[in-house]
């Protein structure tokens, strides 16, 4: 196929858990593009109140500054956009908090953080937030559904991710989700998913130190539980109306 859109990853430098320096991004940035990823979407997290990533405009304006200088210095033969991942929390509810500033970059889609690996702020909101992009028109991308099959210690919730696609958001599995290391319970529920036909795309959600910028090893794995012309189509972009320049 003509290369992968990722359109998730942490290579925004400095401003989350993502790339420490813009030498670091630049590294994971050619690695994606050797690996054959030709559009890549940067999301940092926007995660008020936790640390400092939230959603304020000097914060915006820092990711903004530093995602230019690494287009600039970024490889040829990769496209890079600036997106976001919001996590739900109340305060993305409010009337007056416009989630289409959160857009990526020259599309009407927003991705919102998933479940983590154990309970987390905001998961109360999810729901509500996937529906409030809905009403503005816009199309929200739910990451790693699958996280929340592990979590110890709370009710079970097998339908979560059929309610969030009922409520109206794509859903995208992670690299790291197939691969194992978010866990084993993770795993098997990212393949059944898969298998049940519920995903609509893959996403690497590399941070460089912990999980690399790399769709076409989510896309390897999918593979083996949807078969090859499945597995391409969730990293081609057509779910999302993105396609990577030839
Ligand atoms: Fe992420």
């Amino acid at each position: 196929m003509a290369g992968y859109v990722d359109m998730h990853s942490h290579v925004v430098f400095g401003v989350d858990d993502g790339a420490e320096s813009l030498a670091h991004a630049v590294e994971l940035v050619t690695a994606a593009r050797d690996a054959g990823t030709r559009l890549l979407v940067a999301t940092p997290h926007v995660v008020p109140p936790y640390l400092d990533w939230n959603a304020s405009a000097q914060r915006l304006d820092r990711i903004r500054r530093r995602f230019a200088l690494l287009r600039d210095a970024a490889p040829a033969g990769i496209e890079l956009r600036l997106g976001y991942e919001v996590t739900a929390r109340p305060a993305r509810l409010r009337a007056d908090d416009d989630p289409a500033r959160f857009r990526i970059e020259g599309t009407e889609l927003v991705l919102l953080d998933g479940p983590q690996a154990v309970p987390w702020h905001g998961d109360a909101t999810m729901e509500r937030l996937i529906r409030r992009i809905r009403a503005e028109g816009l199309t929200p991308i739910l990451a790693h559904p699958e996280r929340r099959a592990c979590w110890r210690g709370v009710p079970p919730d097998p339908g979560f991710a059929e309610r969030m696609k009922a409520a109206g958001a794509l859903l995208q599995v992670d690299a790291t989700g197939l691969t194992g290391r978010d866990g084993p319970g993770v795993d098997v529920e990212a393949r059944r998913l898969l298998q049940e036909g519920l995903i609509d795309l893959l996403g690497s959600d590399g941070h460089g130190r912990v999980s690399e910028v790399r769709v076409d090893l989510a896309r390897a794995m999918a593979a083996e539980v949807v078969g090859e012309a499945a597995a391409d189509r969730l990293v081609d972009g057509s779910a999302i109306g993105l396609r990577a320049r030839p």
